[in-house]
């Protein structure tokens, strides 16, 4: 039994696979969260607070997923930099969209918000505070005040560290509470049954090798999102979508998956992180010309325009030759006119990075940037409770029992088209508590959970032992470099039909060509090049949904800008895509899903669709 077994796991059961034998451990559980960062942990508190049992996995410690590098703040309509309403928040929000995000779960978000942070106050996150001690909040792209008339303080902030300090805090308040957690342990598969229902998860203790199979009444995918399907991406190098490709895996659909977002400032070269909060506290962007340019393509929020907008008008400008450097192919992120007291106590991570990534001083020197991959707003489709969807015959939100997604795996979808800064730390902990909450519903407390059919899960260790013994001559760093450029080259900031039938293409080339992969170590502990291979595995089957969702959407609309199709087209196109990967011919089948054109109560009107402007 490995070290961190708990008393209740029956003995182990070999598994033979290809004359191989996997001693396997099984663990039961009301809820199995996989996943630990924000949107994972809010929930395994929820749960456990509701007395299920509930086990958290996660491929690394939980204070080292992806939330703690989210820097700017958390949005919400507090009111205490100045009047506020959560209806302004959901007016953005749709606007930010460009109307592909569902109204119902928009209003959900934006209504539940301020009770989250005061939430996560009450749990001690150490958020900045205003001269009155009230939680400080700065401006943010896209949040405005009455519906659009001017920009709005909303983004709470914990300096530019707020993710940190929302995932330590977090952390300590789920080992509060009864939940386990199976630390470093990776995810490979859902346990499917027959009847579509999902079981749970089979996954591999990276530290002793050892299998285990844990079944559970809900399984909760917290696996965030896949930016490093990218060359250039500010998410870290764990960001690889690991529960959209099970999902995918599972024959369920992802939805919405063309929508990429490029932050507008990441540190040229590097790629890290350069919080839109710089620009909410005065920064702003300049070209070779010494020109604000932002004023030309946003006259009325210039560089706090939503990011999409601002993404843009960067790359033109450099496409146009007014970019910096000797290439030309780098904007400026001036903060140097700015107080340095100031820089010192709301800004200080961005003046370290800026530093050490860009080499210069935040206080005398512009920083040198460059739009870079953030986001995923597409996912795992689910409802507003978590619970994921997958169309059966006409009923186009059926669920998928006993699966739930949330935070940047998951579509709900709230950020449609385009994410506004700030929405991503909010929409963690809303679903997570909301996911938490259905759990609590639908689980019936101390009930037994049933064993599994006999076989199930051996797929996934089949999938392992196939990955392990991958015998070719191509190493998995190199078809990850060739996906990872192609993705960047072809899949990016600006589309054309052209381009992208060569992304096809490309990406396609690479998911043949992993035919003849090479895995080079073949035991199971701490087996780095085995776990980059599944998780290779996993971003190619998202790049390979991302592309082709692009090339057949054809108009423009939040992040998904094609030249060849500059408007957005409502009539035929305000719908979600859906996009299923066929693992055997490696092509991607596309359906589509009514965007939800109402709102939860009739507290507001839907809000009806109009050409963004900011
Ligand atoms: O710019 C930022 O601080 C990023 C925030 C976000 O993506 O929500």
């Amino acid at each position: 039994m490995p070290q961190d077994a708990k008393p209740q796991d029956t003995p182990h059961n070999a598994v033979l696979i290809n004359g191989r034998a996997y001693p396997v451990t099984d663990h039961a559980y009301d809820v199995l969260v996989v996943g630990a960062g924000g949107s994972g942990l809010r929930a395994v508190v929820g749960c456990s607070e509701a007395g299920l049992r509930t086990a958290c996995i996660s491929k690394v410690f939980p204070t080292r997923s992806h939330t703690v590098a989210a820097q700017g703040g958390i949005a919400a309509a507090l009111g205490n930099m100045g009047p506020d309403d959560w209806r302004w928040h959901m007016y953005d929000t749709v606007k930010g969209s460009d109307w592909l995000g569902d109204q119902d779960a928009i209003e959900y978000l934006c209504r539940n918000a301020p009770e989250a942070v005061y939430e996560l106050e009450h749990w001690g996150v150490p958020f900045s505070r205003t001269d009155d001690g009230k939680i400080l909040q700065r401006a943010f792209g896209g949040m405005t005040m009455d519906f659009g008339k001017g920009p709005a303080k909303r983004t709470c902030a914990a300096a530019d560290r707020t993710g940190h300090a929302m995932l330590h805090t977090m952390y300590g308040q789920a080992l509060k509470q009864s939940a386990e957690f199976f630390i470093e342990y990776f995810a490979i598969d859902l346990i499917m049954d027959d009847e579509g229902r999902c079981r749970g998860v089979v996954a591999l203790n990276m530290a002793d090798g050892t299998i285990h199979r844990f079944r559970a009444h809900q399984t909760i995918l917290a696996t965030g999102g896949y930016g490093r399907a990218y060359f250039s991406c500010t998410s870290a190098h764990i960001c690889t979508g690991d529960g959209n490709a099970m999902v995918l895996r599972a024959g369920l659909p992802l939805q919405d998956m063309e929508f990429v977002q490029f932050h507008p400032t990441g540190v040229y070269g590097a790629g890290v992180l350069i919080t839109e909060g710089a620009r909410g506290e005065g920064g702003y962007l300049r070209n070779s010309e010494g020109e604000k340019f932002m004023e030309r393509y946003a006259p009325s929020a210039k560089d706090l325009a939503s990011r999409d907008v601002v993404s843009r008008a960067i790359t033109i400008e450099i496409r146009e030759g007014r970019g910096h450097g000797p290439d030309k192919d780098y904007m400026h992120l001036h903060l140097d006119h700015l107080d340095e007291d100031m820089l010192a106590e709301r800004l200080p991570g961005i003046t370290d990075l800026a530093r050490i990534f860009g080499g210069v001083d935040v206080r005398k020197e512009p920083i040198p940037i460059i739009p870079t991959c953030h986001y995923n707003m597409g996912g795992i489709p689910t409802n507003m409770h978590g619970e994921v969807i997958a169309p059966r015959g006409d009923d186009k939100d059926a669920i998928v029992p006993g699966l739930m997604a949330l935070g940047e795996a998951a579509c709900v979808s709230v950020h449609g088209a385009n994410r506004l800064g700030s929405n991503s730390l909010i929409d963690l902990v809303v679903f997570g508590r909301a996911a938490a909450m259905r759990c609590a519903e639908v689980v019936g407390k101390g009930t037994a959970i049933p064993e599994l059919p006999k076989g199930l899960g051996e797929a996934a260790i089949e999938r392992l032992d196939r990955l392990r013994y991958a015998d070719g001559s191509t190493p998995t760093a190199d078809l990850r470099l060739a996906m990872q450029k192609t993705m960047q080259r072809d899949c990016s900031v600006f589309r054309t039909e052209e381009v992208l039938k060569e992304g096809v293409k490309g990406i396609k080339q690479v998911w043949d060509d992993a035919a003849d992969l090479k895995v080079t170590d073949r035991s199971l502990v701490w087996n780095t090049d085995l776990i980059e291979t599944l998780e290779f595995d996993n971003l190619i089957a998202q790049a390979a949904v991302t592309v082709q969702g692009a090339l057949a959407r054809q108009e423009s609309r939040g992040a998904h800008a094609r030249e060849d199709f500059p408007k957005r087209d409502d009539a035929d196109w305000m719908k979600h895509t859906l996009s299923y990967a066929d693992y055997g011919t490696h092509l991607v089948k596309l359906d589509f899903r009514p965007v939800h054109t109402y709102t939860l109560s009739n507290e507001v009107a839907y809000i009806e669709p109009k050409e963004r402007v900011y």
